[in-house]
């Protein structure tokens, strides 16, 4: 694969739920390595549906998805649980079995795997401890607050070190504290592991976030930045959604210079 060739593109996608109306009306974007692509858009507007596809979760009825240069819209089950070892998703609500440990929820997607024991347990220690949470291991999620559970299903999502990482909200509903701590892990993540990943959200603010900051690797410890006068350093631009179609795409400082109304009140 040469650095050129997009990690995900989504081509031309159509995407159906009964009715009249398709919730993906053609929609194109291509996201490479290294980059976060945001997605904004109301309510509706099919956020989650394109993680979904992406995922392989559904398939759309027109276009195509290409993760890595595969055509995934054309593979069977089997198939896609290899393209789904590529890729850690962070769902909406968490989605922690609760009858399992913290340590049994990170650990899933190995178990399944059939990875050695010991391998396992130092892959979860790691994958904890990235997110700061080495201490919660033996809990239960119903031990946990809501921004540890958030944490922990991103320490989920990053176990078998996906090279591509979907968030879905993952900040919805926590303060604004786990809220940063939550953005500087998808901006390391990003800077300092070159995950590609796509990140749907309401919150502008933690959009503008990641979109202005980015992360360096210095004295044993992450340090973050702030863009200020300097434009694009941060890799990561915007899309947004709006009955289906995309309305918006490019970075932050033209789409908070834009003179389009519905787009004027969707920053508001
Ligand atoms: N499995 C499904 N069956 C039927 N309709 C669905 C299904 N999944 C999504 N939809 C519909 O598709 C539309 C887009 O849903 P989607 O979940 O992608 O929106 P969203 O942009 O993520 O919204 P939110 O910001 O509220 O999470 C909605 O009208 C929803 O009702
Ligand atoms: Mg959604």
């Amino acid at each position: 694969m040469t650095t050129l060739e997009p990690v995900i593109e989504i081509k031309d996608v159509v995407k159906f739920y009964g009715g009249n109306a398709p919730v993906l009306d053609g929609v194109s974007f291509r996201v490479f390595r290294g980059e976060t692509k945001i997605i904004i858009g109301a309510s509706g507007s099919g956020k989650s549906t394109i993680l979904k596809l992406i995922l392989g979760l559904d398939k759309p009825d027109e276009g195509q998805i290409f993760i890595q240069g595969e055509d995934i819209t054309k593979l069977n089950e089997q198939e896609l649980v290899r393209v789904r070892q590529k890729i850690g998703m962070v769902f909406q609500e968490s989605a922690l079995f609760d009858s399992l440990t913290v340590r049994e929820n990170v650990a899933y997607r190995l178990h399944e795997r059939g990875e050695d024991e010991e391998e396992i347990e130092a892959k979860v220690r790691q994958s904890l401890g990235f997110v700061g949470l080495e201490d919660a291991i033996e809990k239960f999620p119903s031990e946990l607050s809501g921004g540890m559970k958030r944490r922990v299903a991103i320490a989920r999502a990053l176990i078998g070190q996906p090279e591509i990482m979907l968030y879905d909200e993952p900040t919805a509903g926590l303060d604004p504290i786990t809220s940063r701590k939550i953005n500087e892990l998808i901006i390391a993540l990003r800077d300092i592991h070159a995950v590609t990943g796509v990140f749907v959200t309401h919150r502008m603010r933690d959009a503008f976030t990641l979109a202005t900051e980015y992360a360096t690797n210095g004295d044993q410890q992450i340090h973050f930045h702030h863009e200020n006068n300097f434009v694009c350093i941060a890799n990561t631009r915007f899309l947004m959604f709006r009955d289906g179609k995309i309305v918006f795409e490019g970075p932050d400082e033209v789409l908070r210079r834009s003179e389009d109304e519905y787009i004027k009140r969707f920053l508001a």
